[in-house]
């Protein structure tokens, strides 16, 4: 399945575009968030949430993915009073951002939302789970283009005890709830011996309430496909291989970029870590010589293993070529 594409200008101006060097390896890489980052076509991150002009057909698209499998929206009991918190925290964020379009307003125990980007108005009781049908973050997946897990903090741990992910780059929700921090990271490659994610869990149990900060993270991916999990890998994962002699390679192939953000909720102390993702085609990228040049150098010199675990082993070669030539 693909999503309407918003106008290349835009994307193309927006697009958080990560690569600070001409190469890449994992680190704890942290920063505070709403700090805005130029770029060699415009710039990016000036706010948490991020609604863009492929918004409607963005949240079309997580509707019928949650449609399809519901278990992309997944919560272990205990975690009810953080996703009432998610919404609490991030509707008004939304609001705050896009105040003409947007608002929460309360009106006696009710708490009244409307969209009006998407038409769209409801009203509930923060947590009585009968006022919303679906509950909160359903509710809170329907207004953002962000996908969500929430973090509970016990233990000297933190666990991924719920979320709602519909756009995940080759992992499951599903399969990771009620996984801790660092069974999560399992599969990646040089993080655990390079102390990459325990770094990262020490930094994140530590975040004060209202503390924001954020991170990228990037592969590619096949097509403008949001949906990469690991459930629907028969859809997709042949597609690496066919892509590579396919004369539509250029527009085929995307730089998929997370733009993820990691909150400390208030009344449930959860960490919030939000993840939107970007697709830029490689066409569209190459319209910014020095993004051309840059990932191209990356792809080139990217180790074998963060090729394999990343799913780039079979095409980035063909990536590379089409990037340098001309
Ligand atoms: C500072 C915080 C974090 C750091 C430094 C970090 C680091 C990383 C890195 C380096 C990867 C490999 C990405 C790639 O090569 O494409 C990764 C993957 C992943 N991360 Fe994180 N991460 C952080 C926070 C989180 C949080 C809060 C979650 C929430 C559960 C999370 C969930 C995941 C998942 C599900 C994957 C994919 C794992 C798989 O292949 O199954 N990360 N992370």
């Amino acid at each position: 399945m693909t999503t309407a594409l918003p106008g290349t200008a835009e994307r193309v101006a927006r697009f958080p575009f990560p690569f600070a060097a001409d190469t890449y390896r994992y680190s704890t890489n942290v920063e505070p968030a709403r700090r805005t980052v130029p770029t060699a076509a415009g710039s990016w991150g000036d706010r948490v949430l991020d609604v863009d002009a492929a918004y409607a057909a963005e949240l079309e698209l997580r509707r019928e993915v949650l449609q399809r499998d519901p278990t992309r929206c997944s919560q272990l009991p205990h975690m009810r009073v953080a996703a009432w918190d998610a919404l609490m925290t991030l509707l008004p964020e939304l609001a705050a951002t896009y105040p003409g379009a947007m608002s929460l307003q309360q009106r006696g125990d009710r708490w009244l939302w409307r969209n009006d980007l998407i038409g769209s108005s409801t009203s509930f009781v923060p947590g009585d789970e009968d006022s919303l049908p679906g509950g909160p973050l359903r509710l809170l997946g329907s207004q953002i283009q962000e996908d969500v897990v929430l973090l509970d903090q016990r233990e000297g741990s933190l666990w991924a005890d719920a979320g709602l992910v519909t756009f995940a780059a080759d992992w499951s929700m599903g399969f990771d709830v009620g996984m801790r921090f660092l069974e999560v990271h399992g599969p990646v490659p040089r993080v655990h011996e390079a102390g990459v994610v325990q770094r990262a869990e020490q930094f994140l149990m530590r975040l004060q309430p209202g503390e924001q900060y954020r991170r990228t993270n990037w592969t590619m991916t096949v097509d403008r496909r949001l949906d990469s999990s690991t459930e629907t890998y028969p859809e997709w994962g042949r597609d690496r291989r066919l892509v590579v002699d396919d004369p539509a390679l250029p527009d085929r192939l995307h730089l998929r970029v997370e733009v993820q953000h990691l909150l400390r909720l208030g009344v449930s102390n959860a960490v919030c870590f939000l993840i939107r993702t970007y697709l830029l085609p490689l066409r569209e990228l190459a319209t910014v010589p020095e993004w051309r040049r840059r990932f191209a150098a990356v792809l080139a010199e990217l180790p074998d293993d963060m090729a394999d675990y990343k799913g780039l082993t079979l095409y980035r070669g063909a990536a590379v070529d089409w990037l340098t030539a001309g």
